[in-house]
């Protein structure tokens, strides 16, 4: 099912920052204006993003998710940030991402496929761009919603051509403690890496993210792409990932080398399998009072239930 971002009558406050709106108004008036080829030329990651879904913005660019709850601000999306290269203070990650270079940037795909290929940034700009407004559920308890403009993994994986044994991807973010200073702790088994089922990672709904409400990709969300698993919790969603390998083992991943009993390998957001130290069944939304009862598979069950028929959801955690 395809999610395009959708738009209601504008509330009396604005949920996006005018700034942010013009550029975006900019950004579609060229997406609509001028070939998706010759946009795709003038783009880098500090410029705008190419978009070829047929996005129309309310006059003040205010979006809501298919349950009707508005996106969180780009200044929501922008300052409560989970990355532990930088910090484990979510609210310092703005500042020390400033000067964070993420260009140039290019991504290695291979293991078990019949072409591997690394891709520089521009080249990823070529896959069939889309917008999408998706909750992120964090495994702290904590939710927002955020407007994603990126493209279905998908479509690079059918690229390289899956071997028929490949059973499982494997994500592998940047190792680099000098732009990374939250490296330099050794507590961590850096870098950060995760994984994901083959068919997981085949699904629609799994994006590689290059940007945030028509804008490319903020360092601190992860500049200049990121993975986003929707019905999954937060920690799934890979910042800064420079591999990409197919494999047919279960990659090992950071979070479940660290504390595997805590953070098991599917994710899934499941209300009825606490956290060993808190309960999962309420959720704070990031700008909101009071708290939200959590969806089974983030609101997403429609869609992805079927990956899991038959199986221990409790066990599979
Ligand atoms: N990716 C990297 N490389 N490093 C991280 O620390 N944190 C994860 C995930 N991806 C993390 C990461 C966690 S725990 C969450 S909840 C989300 O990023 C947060 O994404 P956001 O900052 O865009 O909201």
């Amino acid at each position: 099912m395809e999610r395009k971002f959708q738009h209601r009558q504008p509330p009396s406050s604005e949920i996006t920052p005018q700034s942010v709106y013009l550029s975006r108004r900019e950004w579609l008036k060229m997406a609509g204006l001028v070939s998706t080829a010759s946009v795709l030329a003038a783009c880098t990651p500090n410029g705008t993003l190419p978009s070829s879904t047929t996005t129309s913005a309310a006059p003040n660019g205010s979006l809501v998710d298919e349950f009707g709850n508005p996106a969180n601000t780009y200044k929501e999306i922008t300052h409560y940030n989970n990355y532990y290269e930088f910090s484990t203070d979510k609210q310092a990650v703005a500042r020390l991402t400033e000067n964070f270079q993420a260009s140039p940037w290019a991504i290695e795909v291979g293991g078990m496929v019949h072409k591997p290929k690394t891709y520089d940034y521009n080249e990823l700009l070529k896959f069939e761009q889309v917008e999408r407004i998706y909750r992120l559920r964090c495994v702290e308890a904590w939710s927002m919603v955020i407007p994603w403009t990126g493209f279905e993994l998908n479509k690079l994986l059918r690229q390289v051509e899956p071997l028929s044994s490949a059973k499982y991807v494997k994500f592998t973010a940047l190792l680099d403690p000098k732009k990374f200073p939250g490296q330099r702790n050794r507590l961590y088994p850096w870098p950060y890496t995760e994984g994901l089922r083959l068919d997981e990672a085949m699904h629609p709904l799994t994006l590689i993210a290059l940007g945030v409400y028509g804008q490319p990709l903020p360092n601190q969300n992860g500049a200049p792409l990121r993975l986003v698993v929707p019905w999954k919790y937060g920690f799934k969603s890979i910042k800064a990932i420079i591999k990409i390998e197919l494999t047919d083992i279960q990659p090992t991943t950071l979070w479940s080398t660290i504390a595997p009993d805590e953070y098991g390998f599917y994710a899934n957001v499941n209300p009825q399998v606490d956290h060993p130290r808190w309960s999962q069944r309420t959720e704070r939304r990031i700008g909101e009072l009071g708290r939200r009862e959590t969806l089974m598979f983030n609101g997403y069950a429609d869609e992805v239930a079927p990956l899991y028929a038959g199986m221990d959801l409790r066990a599979n955690y």
